[in-house]
């Protein structure tokens, strides 16, 4: 089977795509999945570019989606000819956060999914939505599932609330998504006028170009009649923190996701403090919260936006298209 590994110290020259032996039968409680598609997230690149150094010949990428070549004893959740997707972290299944690092995430800690087959435990996998192709499937182990639970799940959002979202990466344009699909407004920003007119077809009841506009917050107050957003959708991190605390309302709930702008930085804690925000770190979320997702999204008839479906042997070209940040939505591998 085609497989893709990474040598250290990392860099896009040092992805290898070769042959390796195809897994075996899955044992006890496993099975073994003939894998489709991946999806890139800014997390994989960080990986691949050896910005998250990670062990040596490591399989990358997250996010793996495809269909159930066989099953080993005691598996009841799947049959052969099933569409799964995988888990961020496997052995989170449920209840409140408890994993803090990456260590037992694929693609990071342990082996990921660019490869065409993979052995694992029935656990560390869903059922992909109905319908769906297994690109789309892969777009949810990460990207969506991170925004579902920013809104849904740590948000508690309900229709009629106003969403933030930022940029025009994987992430936020599933939370746009799902705050329209749950009845909620959406003011959206990018630093392309382009990219905007796509997200209010998307939507978006407002965009802003935050290049235009780098004091932003204050917009975003005026476009809510001075009240302010009851969620933003965090991805930049330190260089954005501080314009998204002017834009939530009091009582407001901002979800720090990304780190777009760096890894720490200045935030006015006082006006935090004063604004009562309620400030949320949060990695990705349980495979519970996964099912609870696809579940939503098959109510729904929600489909995520592809932006561009690279061959896995150019994945390093696939991470090229990323940096450029030429795209909108998520970029695909197919296997
Ligand atoms: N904590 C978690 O569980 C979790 C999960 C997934 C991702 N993340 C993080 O979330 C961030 C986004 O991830 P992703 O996979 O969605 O990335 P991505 O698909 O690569 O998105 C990048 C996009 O972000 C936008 N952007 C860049 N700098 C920005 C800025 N200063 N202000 C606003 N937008 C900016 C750009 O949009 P425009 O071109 O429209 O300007 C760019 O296209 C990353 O930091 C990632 O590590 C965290």
């Amino acid at each position: 089977m085609q497989q893709v590994t990474l040598a250290q110290p990392g860099g896009l020259d040092k992805l290898q795509v070769a042959d390796a032996p195809a897994p075996g039968a899955p044992g006890a409680g496993e099975i073994r999945v003939r894998l489709h598609a991946s999806s890139l997230n800014f997390h994989d690149y960080g990986v691949v570019i050896g910005m998250m150094p990670t062990a040596d010949g490591r399989i990358p990428m997250s996010d793996g989606a495809g269909v159930v070549e066989a099953v080993g004893e005691g598996v009841q959740e799947f049959a052969v000819g099933d569409s799964v997707v995988s888990t961020f972290f496997p052995d989170w299944q449920e209840g409140p956060a408890r994993e803090g690092d990456f260590t037992g995430v694929p693609g990071d800690g342990v082996d990921g999914y660019a490869r065409e087959q993979v052995v694992r435990p029935a656990h560390w996998f869903t059922h992909a939505p109905a319908g769906y192709s297994h690109a789309e499937a892969a777009t949810l182990t990460t990207a969506g599932l991170t925004a579902w639970r920013a809104l849904v799940g740590d948000g508690g959002l309900k229709a009629g609330d106003t969403v933030l979202t930022l940029g025009t990466g994987g992430v936020s344009i599933f939370a746009l998504q799902f705050a329209r699909m749950m009845g909620a407004r959406v003011i959206a920003t990018s630093s392309s006028d382009d990219k905007l007119a796509r997200l209010r077809e998307l939507g978006a009841e407002h965009t802003i170009n935050y290049r235009d506009e780098p004091d932003w917050g204050e917009r975003v107050k005026a476009l809510t009649g001075g009240r302010g957003v009851d969620h933003v959708v965090e991805v930049g991190g330190p260089g954005t923190l501080p314009q998204s605390i002017e834009a939530v309302r009091i009582g407001g709930h901002i979800s720090l996701i990304g780190v777009l702008t760096g890894g720490s930085g200045e935030v006015p804690t006082a006006k935090m403090m004063a604004k009562q925000v309620r400030l949320q770190g949060l990695i990705v979320g349980s495979r519970r919260q996964q099912i609870e997702m696809i579940q939503a999204i098959e109510a729904n008839d929600m489909r995520p936006v592809i932006d561009r479906h690279f061959p896995l042997a150019q994945i390093a070209d696939a991470f090229r298209h990323q940096a450029s940040g030429a795209h909108f939505g998520k970029i695909c591998l197919d296997i």
